[in-house]
């Protein structure tokens, strides 16, 4: 069978018959090290961020008159309408870079139908405040003539229609799962084009707060029509006997090339860069469309990904033709294994690896849905901090930034699916996640679905087969789950169709679970679901606070000491993903309005933690450690007992006050220590023990009244990208230094140098302070700025003041660095000089630039036709005073400057519409019209060609 049969059949192509370069492997044997790859060429591949010079504006859901006129505007190819040309006047849209989530700029609605996004006025009742339309007008050279270019969103919040120079492109619901646009053949190679999106948040997937816009990155990738197809590579390893297999598929576009002598060749990178191996097909002729290969390479002594070494491999893939490469793509993957045994949970390259997981919804204070991808860094390392070695992206697909984020730092995702169905929406949102992040070494596990009642009947086993099925087919190297409702539905028969048994909170049925079927591994999916408020340590219904002490659990599900303990000590238990790890907006429990958000996070949603962030620190990490709690600002509680726990992994804690011991305790594992104390102004003090040696102490004191601010910042450095972030945190101090825990004084942040302020936060889930702004009042003594760099190099300054307090500024360095390859932004120029010069505006989609130079007038006029349309020169240009003239094409237009007005009489141009009133044969009462009145003669009553009647055009001076 030759490999042309073979192609037809659809098979792809065995990695048996393929032409391994045999001049990598003893080389590297040799430690010669590999010759290094081909140069460049890029292969003409360019992949450009579409993040910046965006304008938006809200539209309507339900009037489209302010909806820019859109009716569902698609009776014709092209002409969409005013608001996709390149003339339409955007100088009221806002300017706006990706990514962006315009929720957050709206102000909280008391509603308790909004209850769960948050109280942000999103939804059918609120149609003014529920769509947004974003504008982006950028040039393409000419050389972009017979490249393919495709435009992809990570994602949008919600159905997104896309329109591009006038041409109805496309729509895509889901607001979680990435799209992409093919724009070839609308495109305008060597001149602007204008990319028109219309985003609709009425409807809504979640039950949590969910954002609205374009809130993850937009790319134009540009190729050669021979190319890598958008998540063509899929990398497989197998390691054994020290040596890993990567196998690699590949699938290739072909838009139509013929060509002789091709090839597609994968190349091996080491984390360090080094090519380490390399295999080639040859090819007769070119791929063809869709067609697969797979390459197969042996990499010696591999550098295994885990969670403490990330070694990151890139696998390169050239395709030739006609001895050149048409395409280059790189695929960055891990090599490491992932199995589970049900009797000893979870293990990663061998070695037993508990999962100590949380699960987390994708805001945070500041920025919304929208995340800078610094922010998905700086989420990350905080949950490491904590000990966390897994998240689980309920319920939907994440940002590929924060799966870029777990393979760098080490972190295994659970990467969920939003959609549990079989039907055509459900199934491509799997197919989406699963191809996106099949090479992510991070990915140990697909979700399939979160507490759908519809998994645990025979429908349910169904569906969940065919989703399945979708895994294997694009992936077959992980294991699937879901999470199920509560325990009891543990093991239904719908669950038939998933590898690993989940579980929801109910721990006694996972137990009962794991006894009648020894033989299915075990992972909780979802656990404890406490809530606490940051620095609170009473239940303050009245202000919609609740206590920190572990458990104040209004679910009747377990603490975090009752799930953990429970978890460590079951060996068969993979371990768990506890809900959450930070707060997020929406879904307020225990108490609706005024809390807009959650209180289920260990931490907040500024990134501060909760007290049992420092019980997980405990016992999810072997530093030793020590945290004691609550504040000791209990004026008017004196003499009365307050509880005050200790969380610490060291042998024995004694408790002090005021320098008298309380007592001393031996520390038992996975557990916490607590005395009660009656209070007495001073300092409360923990003195921890290991090995009978005192090792650690921890206080809090009574602190007098606020006094000063103290400003730090999580980074000294940021890149001078425009996109980099800093977190900068305050907190309220007395005089003497002490932190004051119960300060709430208003605190205005005033940055100088390369960078803005995004936006505050201060982890209070009741403040109705809007996030996209410069002040905010401390919470508990603590709120924070987030900062972001400027593309241009220099220092950000950032200074916290508060009335009667003394300020502090911080000052962090922002580094130049090499832009990610991105689209310039586009302005539109405005001409500079005296008399008419400049850029007018009608009322209407169309623009004059002028230019006077004396009494001569030079200009263009656009705004004629569609997006895209090249301005057309005006001639015989006048100003003689007052009075301008001049004529484009076949039009004249006369008129006077009147201060920053010019009104402009046209004459001549196009023929009007013709009238159907024809000439009657006056001998006929009833028949056809005499000879000639046939239309295509053009005899027809009305106006002749050539003539129009004069019409008047105000124009006014515009800035763009
Ligand atoms: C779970 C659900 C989560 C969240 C949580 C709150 O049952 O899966 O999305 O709603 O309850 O406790």
């Amino acid at each position: 069978m030759t490999r042309r049969d073979l192609m037809k059949t659809g098979l792809s192509v065995p990695a048996a018959v393929l032409a391994a370069d045999a001049a990598f492997e003893p080389q590297a044997e040799k430690g010669q090290g590999a010759p290094p790859v081909r140069p460049d060429p890029a292969g003409g591949r360019e992949r450009l961020l579409l993040d910046f010079g965006w304008r938006f504006h809200l539209g309507h859901a339900t009037d489209a008159a302010k909806d820019f006129d859109f009716r569902g505007n698609f009776s014709k190819t092209g002409g969409f309408g005013a608001v996709s040309t390149l003339a339409f006047d955007d100088s009221d849209w806002k300017s706006t870079d990706l990514p962006h989530d315009w929720a957050i700029e709206l102000p909280f609605e008391n509603d308790p139908a909004l209850g769960n996004k948050g109280f942000y006025p999103l939804g059918r009742t609120y149609p003014a405040t529920s769509v947004g339309w974003y504008r982006r007008i950028f040039e393409l050279p000419a050389s972009d003539a017979g490249k393919r270019i495709n435009v992809e969103f990570d994602a949008a919040y919600r159905e997104a229609t896309v329109i591009f120079n006038g041409f109805y492109i496309g729509r895509h619901i889901g607001g979680y799962d990435p799209f992409s646009f093919d724009l070839t053949d609308f495109a305008t190679p060597g001149g602007k084009n204008v990319l028109l999106v219309r985003v609709d948040a009425t409807q809504s997937d979640g039950w949590f707060y969910e954002g609205a816009g374009i809130y993850r990155h937009v790319w134009l990738v540009k190729t050669n029509p021979v190319h890598v197809k958008k998540w063509g590579t899929f990398v497989r390893t197998e390691v054994r006997n020290g040596e890993a297999t990567v196998k690699i598929r590949t699938e290739v576009e072909n838009h139509g090339v013929v060509a002789r002598n091709a090839s597609v060749t994968a190349t091996i990178l080491d984390p360090a860069g080094k090519a380490v191996g390399r295999a080639t097909v040859p090819l007769k002729d070119a791929p063809q469309p869709g067609e697969e290969f797979e390459l197969q390479v042996a990499v010696k002594s591999p550098a295994l990904w885990s969670l403490e070494e990330r070694n990151l491999y890139t696998a390169v893939i050239e395709i030739s033709a006609n001895g050149a490469i048409t395409d280059r793509d790189e695929t960055r993957f891990g090599i490491r294994t992932c199995t589970f045994d049900a009797e000893k949970g979870f293990f990663l390259n061998g070695k037993s690896v508990k999962l100590k997981g949380t699960c987390n919804h994708q805001d945070h204070a500041a920025v919304g849905a929208a995340l800078p991808d610094a922010v998905q860094y700086f989420r990350v390392r905080k949950l490491q901090e904590m000990g966390c070695n897994a998240l689980r992206t309920s319920h939907n697909p994440p940002t590929p930034e924060l799966l870029n984020a777990a393979d760098e730092l080490g972190m295994l995702v659970f990467d969920e699916t939003r959609m549990m169905a079989s039907n055509p929406e459900g199934l491509a949102q799997l197919e989406n996640l699963v191809r996106r992040d099949r090479n992510h070494p991070s990915v140990f596990m697909w979700s399939l679905g979160n507490e759908e009642g519809t998994a645990d009947t025979e429908r349910g086993f169904l569906i969940l087969n065919e989703m399945k099925a979708v895994t294997s087919k694009h992936d077959g190297s992980r294991l699937v789950s879901m999470a199920p409702n509560g325990g009891r539905n543990m093991g239904k028969v719908g669950y038939a169709a998933i590898d690993v048994q989940g579980y929801n909170y109910a721990d006694p049925a996972a137990d009962a679970f794991h006894k009648a079927n020894p033989k299915v591994p075990v992972m909780g999916t979802e656990q404890v679901s406490a809530v606490a408020t940051r620095g609170i340590y009473q239940m303050d219904p009245e202000h919609g606070y609740v206590g920190s002490y572990d458990p104040y659990t209004t679910t009747g599900r377990a603490s975090c000491e009752g799930w953990w303990s429970f978890c460590n000590a079951r060996p068969w238990l993979a371990g768990g993903f506890i809900w959450t790890g930070f707060d997020y907006r929406g879904e307020p429990s225990p108490y609706g309005w005024p809390n807009i958000g959650s209180q289920y996070g260990i931490i907040d949603m500024c990134g501060f933690p909760k007290d049992s962030f420092f019980y997980f620190q405990a016992w999810w990490r072997s530093t030793p450690m020590l945290h004691v709690f609550p504040h000791w600002n209990w004026s008017g509680l004196e003499g009365k007992e307050v509880a005050v726990w200790v969380y610490s992994n060291l042998d024995r804690v004694e408790l002090f006050l005021n320098g008298q011991s309380l007592g001393a305790m031996d520390m038992k594992k996975d557990s916490h220590l607590a005395w009660n104390v009656k209070y007495a102004p001073g300092t409360i003090e923990a003195r921890g023990f290991k090995d009978g040696k005192q090792v650690l102490t921890a206080k809090r004191e009574t602190a007098g009244p606020a006094a000063k601010l103290v400003l730090s910042a999580d980074r000294k450095e940021v890149s001078a990208d425009g996109e980099d972030v800093a977190m900068f945190a305050v907190e309220v101090q007395d005089a003497q230094g002490r932190t004051v825990a119960t300060a709430d004084n208003e605190v205005t942040f005033r940055l100088s140098g390369e960078g803005r302020v995004m936006g505050v936060g201060n982890g209070d889930p009741t403040n109705h302070e809007p996030d996209t702004a410069s002040s905010r009042k401390a919470f508990c003594g603590l709120c924070m700025a987030v900062v972001q760099a400027s593309k241009t190099a220099g220092s950000i300054t950032v200074e916290a003041s508060s009335p009667g307090l003394a300020p502090a500024s911080v000052t962090i360095a922002s580094k130049a660095v090499k832009l990610r390859p991105q689209v310039a932004a586009w302005e539109r120029e405005v001409p500079a000089g005296s008399g008419v010069t400049g850029l007018w505006r009608t009322g209407a989609a169309q623009i004059f630039t002028f230019r006077q130079d004396g009494s001569v007038l030079t200009g263009a006029v656009e705004g004629a036709g569609r997006g895209g349309d090249a301005p057309v020169a005006i001639q015989d240009g006048k100003v003689d005073g007052a009075k301008v003239s001049f004529t484009v094409g076949n039009m004249t237009y006369t008129g006077s400057l009147q201060g920053e007005t010019i009104e402009l009489r046209r004459s001549g141009g196009a023929p009007p519409r013709r009238e159907t009133k024809w000439l009657a044969d006056p001998a006929l009462a009833i028949g056809p019209p005499p000879d000639g009145s046939d239309p295509s003669n053009g005899a027809f009553v009305g106006l002749s060609r050539g003539q129009q009647a004069p019409a008047t055009l105000v124009l006014h001076r515009a800035k763009r």
